[in-house]
């Protein structure tokens, strides 16, 4: 079966919503030690850009998680592949994921951050396909672009490993 990328969200509109972003985040964390948790592999473009916008004092971690595999479908059994290293001890956490579909994620990811003392912990997705949603109670504090139910690649994203290193958000069509 062969895929084709159709573009959704070119380079340029990307790198002006993160730009939007950034300055919301910067106002809103002002004078709070902040701490960014990049949620690998798809949020580390997202993520990357975002810091270079944020006061020099920003902290990053990095958590690791599958449901995935190789198919576009989530499952149910998370695995945590990689754990954060840092304290949040009294740290604002801003978790950024690239994207919001089932909610499962997020949701392993805050229960993993809860107990761990942090002053916050809020959300950042690149993007929220809502209508994938299962798990009602995620609601992102900060989102990018609010997409329509279609498996999009790019910019982190990716399909079997691929796609990951386009500049810009695609979907993916199949000819059958
Ligand atoms: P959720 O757990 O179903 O909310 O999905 C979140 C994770 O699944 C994201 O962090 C992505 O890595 C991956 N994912 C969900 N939808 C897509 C998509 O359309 N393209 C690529 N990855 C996706
Ligand atoms: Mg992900």
């Amino acid at each position: 079966m062969g895929e084709k990328v159709i573009p959704l969200i070119p380079e340029e509109m990307l790198r002006r919503r993160v730009m939007e972003l950034a300055e919301t985040v910067r106002l809103d964390y002002e004078g709070k030690s902040l701490i960014l948790v990049c949620v690998l592999h798809g949020s580390f473009m997202f993520s990357s850009d975002l810091m270079k916008l944020l006061p020099p004092e920003t902290e990053i971690d990095f958590v690791d998680v599958s449901s995935y595999g190789k198919g576009m479908k989530s499952s149910a059994n998370m695995e945590l592949l990689l754990d954060l290293q840092a304290s949040v001890e009294g740290k604002h956490v801003l978790v950024i994921e690239d994207i919001a579909d089932t909610g499962r994620t997020i949701d392993f990811v805050y229960k993993r951050l809860a107990g761990r003392g942090a002053a916050s912990v809020k959300l950042c997705t690149l993007l929220d396909k809502p209508s994938g949603r299962i798990l009602d109670n995620i609601h992102p504090d900060y989102v990018g672009f609010t997409i329509p139910n279609k498996f999009v690649v790019g910019y982190g994203l990716d399909f079997a490993h691929k796609y990951r290193g386009l500049q810009y958000i695609g979907y993916l069509s199949f000819d059958d």
